[in-house]
C-alpha cells in the first residue's frame, strides 16, 4: 500500500470515530515509514501515538489520590525540565573530529545496533557517554549526531532548571525524567552537566549536592541497557569523580587542527555555490585560525559569505559568488581578538 492509501484510511477511521481501526492504520503507516526510510517521520508519529495513549489513560474524572492522577501530575512537572524532545537528521558526516573520536562514536552506535547479539553473549552495553572539551567544538552537535545515527528520540534536559528551581526536589525530578525516557526508549541528553558541581553555589546546603550526586549515581547504575544517557560539559573538573567513573566512554572534543579547519570549511562550502577569490590567501587565513573553535570559524566564514554577496551587489559587478578573503581575514582576526588570542 502507498503512503497515500494509509493517510486515506486514517482520515476515514478518524472521521468515523473508529479508534481501533485508526490505531491499526496508524501503526501500519509507522511501519511503512520505517521501511521506506522515513525514520524521523516514523519516530514523530510514534511519539504522537504514545503521548495520546498516555493522555487517554489519564483523562476523565479521577480521584485526586488515584495512581492515574499521580501519573498526570508527574508528567506536568517533568515537562518543565525538558528543554526539547527531538529527532535528528544529523549524521557522522556533519561532525568534524579526529579519527580517534570518530572511531569511538562509530563503535558506540555499532554496539547499540547489535544490542541483541551482545545480550546473547551476556556482554554489558556501553550506554553512558560524556562529551567534554572547550566551547564550540561540537559537544551538543555530537549528541545530535548520535541521536540521528541511532534513530532515536532525544530528550534534552535542563539541568540548571532542575537544580535551581526546587531545592530538595532535584533528585525526585531527575528520577521521573529517567523513568519517562526509559519507557519511551529515548536518549537522555544532559547538557552542561557541570551544573551539578555548582549546586554548592545555589545553596549553602551541601547535603543537597550529595543527594543529587547520589541520585544520579543510582540512576546510572540502574539504567536499562537499551537506554542511553549522554552528558556534555566544558568544565570536566567540576564533576564529582564518582560520577565521572560511571561513564562507559569519555570523549574529548578539541579545538580543530589545520586539516580539521580545512574539512570544516569544505563542508560549509560543499554546495559549490561559493568559492574563495584567492585560494592562497584562504590557506593562510586557515592557518591563522588555529586556536579558534569550529563555531567561531564557521560564524566568521558565514558572515564573510553574506558580506561578500552584499558588496558585490552594491558594486553592481556581475555576481560571481566569490568569497572575499580580505573580509574573512578581518573577521577571523576579530574573533581571535575577542578571545584574546590575537
Ligand atoms: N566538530 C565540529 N564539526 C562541525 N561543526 C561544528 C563542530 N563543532 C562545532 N560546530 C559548529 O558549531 C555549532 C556549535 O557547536 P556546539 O553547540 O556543538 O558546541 P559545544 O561544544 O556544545 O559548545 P558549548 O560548550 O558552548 O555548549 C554547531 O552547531 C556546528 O555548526
Ligand atoms: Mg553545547
Amino acid at each position: 500500500m502507498s503512503q497515500f492509501s494509509y493517510i486515506k484510511e486514517i482520515a476515514k477511521y478518524g472521521l468515523e470515530n473508529d479508534q481501533e481501526k485508526l490505531l491499526a492504520a496508524l501503526n501500519e503507516l509507522i511501519e511503512h515509514s520505517k521501511k521506506t526510510k522515513k525514520i524521523n517521520f516514523a519516530l514523530q508519529l510514534q511519539s504522537l501515538l504514545k503521548e495520546s495513549i498516555r493522555q487517554q489513560q489519564t483523562s476523565g474524572l479521577l480521584k485526586v489520590d488515584s495512581p492515574k492522577h499521580i501519573l498526570r501530575e508527574e508528567d506536568r512537572e517533568v515537562s518543565e525540565f525538558i528543554i526539547e524532545k527531538l529527532t535528528s537528521d544529523y549524521g557522522f558526516e556533519n561532525l568534524v573530529c579526529s579519527n580517534v573520536v570518530k572511531e569511538d562514536l562509530e563503535f558506540f552506535v555499532k554496539e547499540h545496533k547489535a544490542i541483541d547479539l551482545l545480550k546473547e553473549y551476556q556482554l554489558p552495553i556501553s550506554n553512558k557517554l560524556l562529551f567534554h572539551g572547550p566551547p564550540g567544538c561540537g559537544k551538543t552537535l555530537a549528541a545530535y549526531v548520535l541521536a540521528g545515527e541511532l534513530e532515536k528520540m532525544m530528550i534534552v534536559i535542563n539541568l540548571g532548571a532542575i537544580v535551581s528551581s526546587k531545592l530538595g526536589e532535584t533528585s525526585k525530578n531527575l528520577a521521573k525524567i529517567f523513568r519517562r525516557a526509559a519507557s519511551e526508549d529515548c536518549i537522555i541528553f544532559i547538557d552542561e552537566f557541570d551544573t551539578l558541581g555548582k549546586v554548592r553555589d545555589y545553596s549553602q546546603d551541601h547535603g543537597e549536592m550529595k543527594r543529587v550526586v547520589n541520585t544520579i549515581l543510582q540512576l546510572f547504575d540502574y539504567l536499562p541497557q537499551s537506554s542511553v544517557v549522554i552528558a556534555a560539559t566544558n568544565q570536566k573538573e567540576m564533576i564529582d569523580s564518582a560520577l565521572l567513573r560511571r561513564f562507559d566512554m569519555t570523549v574529548q572534543l578539541d579545538l580543530p587542527n589545520e586539516n580539521q579547519v580545512k574539512e570544516l570549511v569544505n563542508n560549509i562550502l560543499k554546495s559549490g555555490q561559493f568559492t574563495f577569490d584567492n585560494k592562497k590567501a584562504a590557506d593562510t587565513i586557515i592557518k591563522s585560525a588555529l586556536g579558534l573553535s569550529y563555531y567561531s570559524i564557521q560564524k566568521a566564514l558565514l558572515a564573510t559569505v553574506k558580506r561578500s554577496i552584499f558588496s558585490q551587489l552594491e558594486a553592481k559587478t556581475v555576481f560571481v559568488s566569490k568569497i572575499d578573503t580580505k573580509i574573512w581575514k578581518g573577521l577571523i582576526a576579530q574573533e581571535k581578538k575577542s578571545l584574546k588570542l590575537g
